[in-house]
Parts: C-alpha cells; structure tokens; sequence
C-alpha cells in the first residue's frame, strides 16, 4: 500500500485528536515510529491494519466509521494535491464515474506499483451512479467517504450506500451513490 495513504492517515488523527493521541495510536499498534513512511513508498497493508485496528480501540468507534471519515479526510488531499484531475470533470457523478479509467490510470503513472480496487459502471443517470467495488482489500467505507468528500468539491450532497454482492468469481460490493445539484449562486 502507498506511502501516502499511511502519512495521510497519521495526519487525519493528527486533525481529529491532536499529535498526542496519533502518537499513543502508532505505539499501541505495535508499529515503529511514524518516521519510517514515507509517501512514495510502499508498504505492507498489514500495517495500515494495525494501525486502524489501534485507532478503533483508543478512539472507541467502529472500523467502517474511521474507514469512512477517513476517505472525507483523503479526498480533501487529493483536491489540493490533485485538483487538476477533479476540475476537469462538472459534477461528482462524473468524476466517480471516471476512476476507473482516467483517475487511478493517472495514479498508476505517478505511482507505478499502487495497488488499485477496480470499479465498474453498472448504471448511471445525472442524479444517480451504481458501481461495482473489487478489491483485495476490505476498504469499501474508504471508497464511500472518498465519494462523499468528493462530492464538496462540486458544492454537492452525496448520499453513499454500499452492500456485499458474492459471485461464483469471489465477492465483491455495490456502491450506490445519489447526488444532489448544488443550487447555483
Ligand atoms: C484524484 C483523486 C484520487 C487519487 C489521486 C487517488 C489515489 C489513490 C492512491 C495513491 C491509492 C493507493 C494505492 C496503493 O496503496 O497501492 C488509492 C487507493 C484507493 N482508491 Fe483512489 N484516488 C483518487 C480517487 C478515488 C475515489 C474518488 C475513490 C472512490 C470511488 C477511490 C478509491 C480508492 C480505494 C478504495 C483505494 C484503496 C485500495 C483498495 O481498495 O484496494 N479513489 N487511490
């Protein structure tokens, strides 16, 4: 897993609980200090387990709650870092829509050995957008606060619902996103 998704991490329980209870998180999981991450490197998802894991206990809430607050958090990076990718989509079912083949392809140029979920349209209207999630990891509430806190660069209310799907070719889920227009100003 990338670099950035564990300094992000790190920073998001920075922002919600101050350096001191980040740095208590990181001891407790067991893990060596912060210093050994860096964005562009990579590292073993069952690190960022461990963290989680002691996160969820010390800030005594559920993993898809952090999971979700989590993706609101990253998606706030990835509009500073990124913008020119959201800018060139008008609204978040656009932009949702296009992870798969433009947004993550993008990623893979700047980070060739990320580890990417893929994602399918599976219906689409202007208010409404049904995706498949396929992952080797069990990270669907970080994909759901990333389209939520996508959705505020478009000045949009996103609902995200997401339910387990099994298939003969393994299991797999189903985001449902509905969107709200902004009213124009
Ligand atoms: C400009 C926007 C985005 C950027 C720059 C970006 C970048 C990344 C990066 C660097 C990773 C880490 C890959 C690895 O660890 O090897 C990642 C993973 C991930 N991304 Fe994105 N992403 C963006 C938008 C989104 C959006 C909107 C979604 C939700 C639909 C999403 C869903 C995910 C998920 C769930 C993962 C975790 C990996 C997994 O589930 O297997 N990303 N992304």
């Amino acid at each position: 897993m990338k670099g950035i998704i564990f300094t992000e991490f790190i920073a998001f329980m920075e922002a919600a609980h101050g350096p001191d209870f980040s740095d208590d998180v990181i001891y407790e999981s067991g893990l060596a200090e912060r210093a050994a991450y860096t964005s562009v490197g990579t590292y073993d998802f069952s690190q960022m387990q461990m963290l989680l894991t002691a996160f969820c206990k010390k800030s005594n809430s559920g993993l898809p709650d952090a999971l979700r607050s989590y993706g609101r958090f990253l998606s706030r990076t990835f509009q500073s870092k990124h913008r020119d990718m959201y800018a060139q989509y008008p609204d978040i079912i656009e932009f949702v829509s296009s992870v798969e083949n433009h947004i993550h392809m993008e990623v893979r140029k700047l980070y060739p050995d990320a580890q990417l979920p893929r994602f399918d349209v599976l219906e689409r209207t202007p208010d409404r957008l049904v995706i498949s999630y396929r992952s080797c990891r069990p990270l669907v509430d970080l994909a759901a606060g990333l389209i939520e806190g996508s959705a505020a660069f478009y000045g949009q209310e996103a609902t995200v619902r997401h339910r387990r799907q099994v298939a003969d070719d393994g299991e797999f889920h189903i985001i449902e996103l509905d969107a709200q227009q902004a009213v124009l100003q």
